[in-house]
């Protein structure tokens, strides 16, 4: 991988100065939004409109410690058993605890969730050892968006440019005698109306989401193609936990329908898998049966339907009456309804998907990265949360505690500035290759994408073998090759060549990371190593640059 910079000169471009810029209005950007306006001028920029993110189509809830029943303590550790060794348990403690508050906030600001007399209507979901997931019917996501999207909108110091498609990182690099260069970020360069502007700002927060998109089977809407993974690697930002991506048990398998989620909220309320035989199936591997972590049911669906010769397995939620259905599942009944299924009497054709990314920016509990004024939030960032596997609906939790973070400290940071960014600044240069100019166009792009998520998807998702990852690696690196020096920015502003060069950038970062951590844990699963080693992979694997990747201790 090469990620070169080049020096760039605002002046030639359309320039727009802020105290705070934040990268995306999913849940950990807005609520970072809104604690950084408490101090100072934000900026939020969004790659299309507001609403499109993988927080609105966010189904199940927000995992919260509230319950009568339930502590603080059970809900970290249900967290770092799903994690599997590899937590950042000071960074969950701060989830947990600084959760109840951010949940209360929330449904302070208006957030219409389900209550049961006085409390919250509390649901089960994989894994967990409570009831503790508040939600909105299957829309949890919808109705959080809405209230932090009404309350931004509302805020007088908080500016928003929707369609604004951040590119690169804007840095300043100081190398002074004797001491360790220094890398400072002042914004990013974006495409707004087909032309590249620089947007320089005192701190940036990334927010900017997950990858599911580099998966031909996903949940995850088209925004998500790692656009934020791949930027803050061109800066220099350290990557850690790449190799660890989720994938969900259950997407809907049907011909001519998105792969729409089917909420794990389902088997909470007692829907239970099937395979084309009409076999119940979980009990065979794992004492929880279908509530057994994500890993778990996704592997054996796989193994189900090779056993079967099968395309999908099937999801019975047919013992629950039609009014609970519809009122417990709303979003999931009218989908599916579109599509000629009555889930109260026939059952889900579903199979696994990508769903979530547990690795990402290298941050700590303050949410500041490598880089000197940038920080990240959300899917995007690793705080060592999730470990090796995520625990279900503890993401929005993650976004709102670490979001509300970030813009705090960023406000901070910016607060102390006291000079103006540079006039000459670096971003990273998304050209891949050395290689001579080709011509690229939209048939080579399309075609280059496709075969960036087969390559994944055979050998870098449920089940990984060190032959097959070679082979993707081999693969990947041909398609950057054939991808060519592209024009890159600010001379081009095409966002379908940009966003295809950050899907490559960052599936050799999975590629590569799943090939260097020779043992299974959590959501990395390796056919060659199926057992876990705590004895040599109690450990993170971290990319920064060009670097090999580095095995580095918890
Ligand atoms: P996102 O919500 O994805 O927001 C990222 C934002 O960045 C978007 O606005 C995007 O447009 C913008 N962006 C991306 N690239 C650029 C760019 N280049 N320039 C400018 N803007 C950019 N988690 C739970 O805890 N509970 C659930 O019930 C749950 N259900 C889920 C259901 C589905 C279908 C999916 C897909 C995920 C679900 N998750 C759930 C996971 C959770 O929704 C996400 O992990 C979380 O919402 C991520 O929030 P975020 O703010 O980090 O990113
Ligand atoms: C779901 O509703 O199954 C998704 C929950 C999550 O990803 O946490």
């Amino acid at each position: 991988m090469e990620n070169p910079t080049s020096a760039v000169n605002p002046e030639r471009h359309s320039s727009w100065d802020t105290d705070v810029l934040i990268i995306g209005s999913g849940a950990a950007g807005l609520r970072a939004a809104l604690a950084a306006s408490e101090h100072t001028n934000v900026t939020l920029i969004t790659k299309t409109t507001l609403t499109e993110s993988n927080t609105h189509y966010a189904q199940g809830g927000i995992a919260v410690a509230m319950n009568l029943d339930d502590t603080i303590a059970l809900h970290i550790k249900d967290t770092c058993a799903a994690g599997v060794g590899l937590c950042d348990v000071k960074a969950v403690e701060m989830m947990v605890s600084e959760g109840i508050p951010r949940v209360a906030e929330l449904l302070d600001w208006g957030a219409n969730f389900d209550w049961e007399g006085t409390l919250p209507r509390f649901t089960q979901e994989a894994a967990h050892s409570r009831r503790r997931i508040v939600h909105k019917g299957d829309a949890t996501g919808r109705e959080t968006t809405d209230v932090l999207i009404q309350r931004v909108l509302n805020t007088e110091n908080i500016h928003v440019l929707q369609n604004t498609f951040a590119i690169d990182l804007l840095t300043d690099v100081e190398n002074p005698k004797g001491h360790e260069e220094t890398v400072t970020c002042y914004g990013v360069t974006a495409v707004v109306d087909e032309q590249v502007v620089y947007i320089r700002a005192r701190a940036t927060i990334l927010a900017t989401g997950g990858l599911g998109r580099l998966y031909p089977c996903t949940s995850n809407p088209k925004v998500a193609t790692g656009d934020g993974f791949a930027a803050a690697w061109r800066a220099g930002c350290e990557m850690v936990d790449m190799e660890f991506v989720q994938f969900h048990p259950t997407t809907l398998y049907l011909d001519g329908a998105p792969n729409f989620l089917i909420s794990e909220a389902v088997r909470g309320e007692g829907g239970k898998l099937v395979n084309i035989r009409g076999e119940r199936f979980m009990e065979k591997y794992h004492e929880k049966g279908e509530l057994a972590p994500r890993d778990v049911v996704s592997r054996a669906i796989q193994i189900e339907m090779e056993l079967t010769g099968f395309p999908c397995v099937y999801l019975d939620i047919t013992h629950e009456p039609a009014e609970f259905i519809l009122e417990r599942f709303p979003t999931i009944s009218d989908t599916t309804q579109h599509y000629g299924l009555d889930i109260s009497i026939d059952l889900i054709p579903v199979r696994p998907g990508a769903h979530f990314m547990m690795g990402g920016i290298r941050t700590n509990t303050n949410t500041e990265t490598n880089l000197k004024g940038l920080y990240a939030c959300g899917e995007v960032a690793c705080t060592g949360v999730h470990g090796a596997n995520r625990l279900a609906s503890n993401s929005l939790l993650e976004c709102l505690v670490y979001g509300a973070r970030a813009g705090t400290n960023a406000a901070t940071f910016a607060a102390l500035q006291l000079s103006h960014p540079p006039d000459m600044l670096s971003a990273g240069n998304i050209g891949t290759s050395q290689t001579p100019h080709i011509e690229v166009d939209l048939v080579t792009i399309e075609a280059i994408r496709d075969a960036i998520r087969e390559t994944l998807w055979e050998n870098v998702s449920i089940e990984r073998n060190g032959e097959g990852l070679e082979q993707t690696l081999a693969e990947l690196q041909d398609l950057t090759t054939d991808l060519g020096s592209v024009p890159a920015p600010p001379e081009s502003s095409d966002i379908a060549i940009i966003e295809t060069i950050n899907m490559l950038n960052v599936a050799l970062m999975i590629t590569e990371s799943a090939l260097t951590r020779t043992e299974s844990r959590g959501a990395h699963y390796r056919a060659d190593f199926p057992m876990s080693d705590d004895t040599d992979w109690h450990r993170r694997i971290l990319i920064k640059n060009d670097n090999p990747p580095e095995v580095i201790p918890l």
